[in-house]
């Protein structure tokens, strides 16, 4: 099972609507996907159709001990949901017992599932408690970064915080940036671009994601892009994306 945390302190960069298309195109392509959402917004939940999410889900997970598997739903074929709950921000209020939080967690993600291919975890824009749980709790993160100048300083200080965790970790974190709403037509995306693949090489995995107006209308109708525009160029972009994943394809 590959554990991966989808993380970006910047917020509004695609870490959402990524994990909900790319376990779709996952799940479409024969793996079993479970997403989780680790961001007290909730919006996985919206991404995936359901628009009343259930009360419980890892806030019990975390703050009461409760089995992963209990609050997880099944959304698609292959594609289950563990949804926020209510209560998930409290968990980022807390003051101590981080660690051992972070091993509900791992705990509970080893125990529960098993016979899963793929686990992405769906993280807040933030450098709190729930993001440190999500990054000891994965093997990989997979980084969204926008093609804009502030994405790239930002990038710098996530690379430096995830540096501080390689002491405290049984083997190294894989890191995999992906370019999201990305647009071609667009000098400083391009730029952005360069840098990054100079910066770190065989990290920038192969295929963009596009800037598009059919990304931005599908949480709207709670459907992913497979669902709501299956021949578009952005369901292409999902699929070739998982398969980057799948293959570890960098550009
Ligand atoms: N490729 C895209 N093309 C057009 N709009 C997009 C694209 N990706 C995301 N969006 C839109 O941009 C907004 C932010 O995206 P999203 O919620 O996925 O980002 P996020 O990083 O999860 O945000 P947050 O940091 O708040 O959790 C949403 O309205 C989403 O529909
Ligand atoms: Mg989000």
């Amino acid at each position: 099972m590959r554990r991966i945390a989808v993380i970006n302190q910047k917020g509004g960069v695609g870490k959402t609507t990524i994990t909900a298309n790319l376990g779709h195109a996952l799940a479409l392509a024969g793996h079993r996907v479970t997403v989780i959402d680790l961001d007290p917004q909730g919006h996985l939940s919206t991404c995936l159709g359901i628009f009343r999410p259930p009360q419980h889900g890892m806030d019990e997970v975390l703050l009461n001990e409760v089995d992963i598997a209990s609050v997880t739903m099944v959304t698609r074929e292959s594609l289950m949901l563990v949804p926020a709950g209510n209560r998930l921000a409290d968990v980022e209020q807390m003051h101590d017992g981080g660690a051992a939080r972070a091993r509900l967690l791992i705990d509970g993600l080893k125990d529960q599932f098993e016979g899963q291919d793929f686990l992405l975890m769906d993280c807040p824009p933030s450098s709190g408690l729930l993001v440190t749980n999500a990054i000891f709790a994965a093997d990989e993160v997979l980084i969204p970064t926008s093609g804009d100048y502030l994405s790239l300083t930002g990038l710098a200080n996530l690379m430096v915080t995830l540096k501080k965790f390689e002491p405290y970790r049984e083997k190294p974190l894989e890191q995999w940036i992906e370019l999201s709403r990305f647009i071609n037509r667009r000098r400083l995306a391009n730029e952005v671009k360069e840098k990054l693949l100079k910066h770190f090489p065989n990290r920038v995995l192969a295929t963009p994601i596009s800037e598009a107006a059919v990304m931005a209308e599908c949480p709207g109708v709670g459907r992913t892009i497979f669902e709501y525009r299956r021949t578009s160029r952005s369901a292409k972009e999902f699929s070739a994306l998982a398969e980057d994943l799948i293959e570890k394809r960098c550009m």
